[in-house]
């Protein structure tokens, strides 16, 4: 058997070594980050001094006014509200839904997620990238999973409102929201390439822009 030449292994392991991750490990106990600081290449410096209270969070309790055109609200305990969730690579969010509010179709491009239904009855789905759609309808204590990365949305189908605790394995994991994405951007995405991309007219194109204008 020849023998590979140490270069082809040692780029193997580069492209290898990031795919295995999610956030990286820590390096240390904690490190709350420091949102003044600017921020270094994968998070915030650590804030120099710290106390108990940099460990605590109380925003996820808090009642939302689900009172929109989605009828859904979220609460975020990432780093950028919660820093003391720096380097520890994970999120949690609380999401609360009016009676058929929907959470839109998005998807979490740094982390799984799993959720946990705390109220009421949520249909709950994810798209793989064949265009398969996982889905079921899900109670109080019932929990989810939505693989890293896969498009994915919640709706409250029960009579009352609804409520879930979700998580993620990335202390931000983003979410890129397919309507505003597509439709809310700035600069916009040229009508020409919406039109064509769904098979239709400037007019509706136009019409789904000003719906999702910032
Ligand atoms: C639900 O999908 C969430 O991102 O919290
Ligand atoms: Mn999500």
């Amino acid at each position: 058997m020849t023998s590979l030449p140490i270069s082809f292994l040692l780029t193997l392991c580069l492209l290898v070594i990031p795919s295995l991750s999610s956030d990286s490990d820590p390096l240390q106990d904690f490190c709350v980050g420091d949102l003044k600081a600017p921020p270094s290449l994968n998070g915030f410096p650590c804030k120099s001094s710290v106390s108990a209270s940099d460990f605590f969070f109380s925003g996820l309790g808090i009642p939302l006014n689900t009172s929109n055109r989605n009828g859904v609200a979220v609460a975020p305990a990432n780093v950028l509200t919660f820093p003391g969730l720096n380097t520890l690579g994970l999120s949690m969010n609380n999401v609360e839904f009016a009676p058929g509010g929907v959470n839109p179709p998005h998807s979490h491009p740094r982390a799984t997620e799993a959720g946990v239904v705390i109220e009421g009855s949520v249909f709950v789905g994810f798209l793989t990238t064949n265009n398969t759609l996982f889905s079921k309808v899900i109670h109080a204590g019932e929990m989810f999973v939505v693989p890293r990365g896969l498009v994915h949305f919640q709706w409250n189908v029960g009579k009352g409102k609804a409520r879930l605790i979700t998580s993620f394995n990335s202390q931000l994991p983003g979410s890129a929201v397919l309507p505003s994405t597509l439709f809310g951007s700035m600069p916009e995405i040229p009508n020409a390439v919406l039109t064509k991309t769904f098979r239709t007219d400037d007019a509706t194109v136009n019409n789904l822009k000003s719906k999702f204008a910032v």
